[in-house]
């Protein structure tokens, strides 16, 4: 298997220089985030699909509401580990969303989860009253650090443009919108004038800028962030609370993974705490209660007011 990513990567590569810059980043958009999914993902996903038992659509008794995301009875395991056990919750429209719960609870097996990137054992994940992942255009990605290979040969502005080929269609060439909404979303994010820099040479905030302004490029409904806040400087943490804020205001969904129990957390409308089971979810303050906190972290979290 591991032969065959090599080889396949090395392919894209050698396409990577004898070809124009749009297939590059068609190329990019595949090793890297096409719908978020990487080949070895897709590989492993298609390995396991069929050890997963067909699931039958379920609806949780406050699924009303179908411009939000509604998750019913979701389950995830991993060969022999549970990671996820019956997770019912709604994801609203307006509203800035943390996943919290300790290492391993399976926050981001839950937003992977959700958008087909590892198959379920249960559940369902609807929006508008259909699959979420039928409806993959609509979302915009951008997982953990650790799981991005920030080696590959790309520019800012490649990594940017991944954003519209969605819309874009994958031989034609990028609009004068494309590239315009491109640069605003660069503008946005303090990081036009490192357009041409190689995405490897950037630091982690700028990085996380960078996957910001990509996720913005795509226009998206719904936004998915894995740890966007790890390794970074409070400025940059501002720059993104102030982007999330911005979409919650255009009524987007936002789903934020986050661990910090900090001063942070008070960024966020609503919570899910997990820690393998769903320990609690709603408003910030329904959320964070002592009782709460201890269920997820073991009782190592002093309580603080909400
Ligand atoms: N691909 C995998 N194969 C097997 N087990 C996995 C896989 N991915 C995650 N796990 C396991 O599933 C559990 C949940 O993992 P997950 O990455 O979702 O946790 P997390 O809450 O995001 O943790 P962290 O805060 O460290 O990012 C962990 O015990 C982890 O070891
Ligand atoms: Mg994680």
């Amino acid at each position: 298997m591991k032969n065959m990513i090599f080889s396949y990567n090395g392919f894209h590569i050698f396409l990577i220089f004898i070809v124009n810059s749009k297939w590059r980043i068609n190329k990019l958009h595949l090793t890297t985030v096409v719908e978020n999914i990487s080949f070895y993902q897709k590989i492993n996903l298609l390995r396991r699909q069929p050890e997963v038992k067909p699931v039958q659509i379920v609806k949780s008794r406050d699924m009303n509401n179908s411009e939000s995301i509604n998750i019913a009875h979701l389950g995830v395991n991993y060969r022999t580990q549970q990671a996820l056990r019956d997770v019912n919750c709604i994801i609203k429209p307006g509203k800035l969303t943390g996943i919290f719960g300790p290492n391993g609870a399976g926050k981001s097996t839950l937003m992977k989860a959700m958008l087909g990137l590892v198959p379920k054992s249960s559940g369902n994940v609807l929006y508008k009253s259909q699959p979420l992942t039928q409806q993959l255009e609509k979302v915009a990605y951008v997982p953990q650090r650790n799981q991005i290979d920030w080696n590959y040969p790309a520019t800012v502005w490649d990594v940017v443009m991944m954003g519209r080929i969605k819309k874009t269609g994958w031989l034609r060439s990028f609009s004068v919108v494309s590239r315009q909404i491109a640069k605003e979303s660069l503008d946005r994010v303090g990081m036009r004038e490192y357009s041409d820099r190689p995405i490897g040479e950037l630091s982690g905030g700028q990085q996380q800028r960078v996957f910001l302004a990509r996720a913005l490029t795509q226009q998206a409904d719904i936004f998915c962030f894995d740890e966007p806040f790890v390794g970074i400087d409070q400025k940059t943490q501002s720059v993104i609370f102030e982007v999330f804020q911005e979409l919650t205001k255009l009524n987007k969904i936002v789903l934020v993974v986050n661990h910090d129990l900090g001063e942070s957390i008070t960024h966020f409308d609503d919570l899910i705490l997990l820690n393998r089971d769903l320990i609690a979810t709603g408003s910030r303050q329904q959320v964070l209660t002592e009782k709460n906190l201890n269920l997820a972290y073991g009782g190592k979290v002093i309580y603080f007011a909400a």
